[in-house]
């Protein structure tokens, strides 16, 4: 095992217009991959960035009537926006427009070239701008026309250039079958061996220059630019080319560039090259809205954005994450975003605290608690609320290796929900007019009970609502845990803590502007 650390990367979102829906899910969910690998001491490398290149680019510049790098210098702005409104906690951004980039770009092709992989041919085929491919005649519907994400599909010939795909077939179809987990979920790496039932054509990863110029040259050829999927794949590698970081541990990206170009092109393009594979390609579902697919061209998933503005990055991060089942697709709704919003994080999680902080004010001058010595403690609520955690702990943990995070969540809120009843069983309010000792003990135990309760919770929520959880952890009157490692199990570390006097972790929605 090496000391690499673990690098995972999105994919570069096309620089044509500002960052939607899909985008700002891509990046949450893999800042929570990257989280819970930095909470359980793993190092981590988390690339993003933009691609800008191609036809699809130089398109929506021209019709701003502003030069492509202009166009791409403001959407670059947008972006790296959005990842701070998200609290993405990225290492680097790279955009294909650096030196950086086109520099290893033009080093592949020319090696590729010299070994006689990549040759001149003429072409006639129909092409897709808007998902910058070449499509076939087996792509189009039932009906003869073209499936609506190709958008406008037009017929061309000319000259250009080839990688040669098709000899590395029969290794790829190897290459899975031997990696049954390489794409996750499974059942799109059964996808990908569907695709690769029929022969591959080879590969034209060039555009004539009188048709593209927003590219980067061919280093053997100044007539031609390259092909922009053959350019953005390389992002991977060229951003970490000198670091010794390659491969990737994963490639988080959504199913509609899963088949062919990452994972198809990509590996062919790295084994012809004699470069590492990716481990893990890590494939999530679209958001929809109202049954369709967000996009920049639908125009209907910028707004969703401005949630995260409205009710908190976190709260924005959680339903996100709480809704996706990663790999299926999921239906945004402002509406549910809401009830998600009062319940699970007002009612449960919210009023949990404040209840806390209000009875510690009330009955031991904000203070925690001791925790009753556990064998002391023969009393069944809080025996059972223990065993409940550890049982929620293991659980949550191991669904998230498997990247199952809306199950996970589900799993903790489980345990904040029975928290709540335990707190409403034990009703402190009523214990602490009692004058009785062993009732003392029991709202003692109790308050102890609910602070150690929502620390462990704070500390599992980390990867998916960083900022929430450390407030929680402050507001207990402690310094948030950085580490995953003994800060899950139940402890006496809350006992003495210094409670604040009152938390407004989710304003009710009627109270915000
Ligand atoms: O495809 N729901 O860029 P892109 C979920 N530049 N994810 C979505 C989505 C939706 N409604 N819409 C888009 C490109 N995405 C290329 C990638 S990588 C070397 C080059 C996801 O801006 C999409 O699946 O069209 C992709 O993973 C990412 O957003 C960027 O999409
Ligand atoms: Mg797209």
């Amino acid at each position: 095992m090496s000391n690499k650390p673990f690098y995972i990367t999105t994919a570069i979102d096309y620089a044509n217009g500002a960052p939607h829906l899909g985008h700002a899910y891509e990046k949450v969910l893999t800042d929570v991959i990257v989280r819970f690998q930095r909470l359980h001491g793993r190092e981590v490398h988390f690339l993003t960035g933009l691609d800008e290149h191609g036809q699809k680019v130089q398109q929506a510049a021209a019709a701003r009537d502003i030069p492509p790098q202009q166009a791409c210098d403001e959407v670059a702005a947008l972006f790296q926006q959005l990842l701070q409104d998200l609290n993405i906690s990225n290492d680097d951004f790279i955009r294909t427009t650096q030196p950086r980039h086109k520099m290893v770009v033009q080093r592949y092709l020319q090696k590729l070239f010299d070994e006689g992989l990549i040759y001149k041919a003429e072409y006639t085929g129909y092409y897709s701008v808007s998902q910058e491919q070449f499509v076939l005649e087996k792509d189009k519907n039932p009906d003869g026309t073209w499936p609506a994400i190709f958008g406008t599909v037009s017929c061309i010939t000319e000259a250009n250039y080839f990688f040669k795909l098709s000899q590395y077939q029969g290794w790829l179809i190897e290459f899975l079958n031997a990696n049954p987990d390489w794409v996750f979920p499974k059942f799109r790496q059964k996808q990908v061996l569907e695709f690769l039932k029929d022969p591959i054509n080879d590969l034209c990863i060039s555009r004539p220059k009188e048709r593209l110029t927003w590219g980067i040259e061919l280093p053997f050829d100044s007539d031609f630019v390259t092909y922009v999927w053959f350019d953005a794949l390389v992002n991977y590698a060229s951003a970490v080319d000198t670091t010794g970081q390659w491969p990737a541990d994963a490639h988080v990206i959504g199913k509609d560039i899963l088949v062919p170009p990452h994972a198809v092109y990509w590996p062919c393009m790295l084994h012809a090259l004699g470069l590492a594979l990716p481990r893990q390609l890590i494939v999530h579902g679209w958001w929809t809205i109202s049954g369709d697919k967000a996009s920049k061209s639908a125009g209907n998933a910028t707004n969703s954005l401005q949630l995260a503005n409205t009710y908190g990055t976190d709260a924005f991060r959680y339903y996100l994450i709480r809704e996706m089942n990663v790999g299926q697709d999921s239906d945004f709704s402002e509406e549910q975003f809401k009830t998600r919003y009062r319940t699970d994080l007002g009612n449960d999680l919210g009023n949990l605290l404040n209840r806390l902080l209000n009875m510690g004010l009330r009955q031991t001058q904000s203070t925690v608690p001791a925790t009753p010595e556990a064998n002391s403690l023969e009393e069944q609520p809080e025996r059972e609320l223990r065993k409940l955690w550890a049982s929620t702990a293991t659980r949550y943990l191991e669904l998230a290796t498997t990247y199952q995070f809306h199950t996970a969540l589900e799993a903790l809120w489980g345990f904040i929900r029975e928290m709540n009843r335990y707190m409403e069983h034990r009703a402190p309010w009523k214990l602490g007019k009692s004058t009785a000792p062993a009732d003392r003990t029991r709202l003692e135990a109790c308050l102890a009970h609910i602070a150690e309760g929502l620390r462990l919770t704070a500390v599992a929520l980390t990867p998916v609502m960083p900022g929430i959880s450390a407030k929680i952890q402050t507001h207990i009157g402690l310094t948030p845990a950085t580490r995953f490692a003994e800060q899950l199990e139940w402890s006496s570390q809350t006992a003495g803590a210094r409670l604040s006097t009152q938390a407004i972790l989710f304003p009710p929605i009627e109270t915000i502007p």
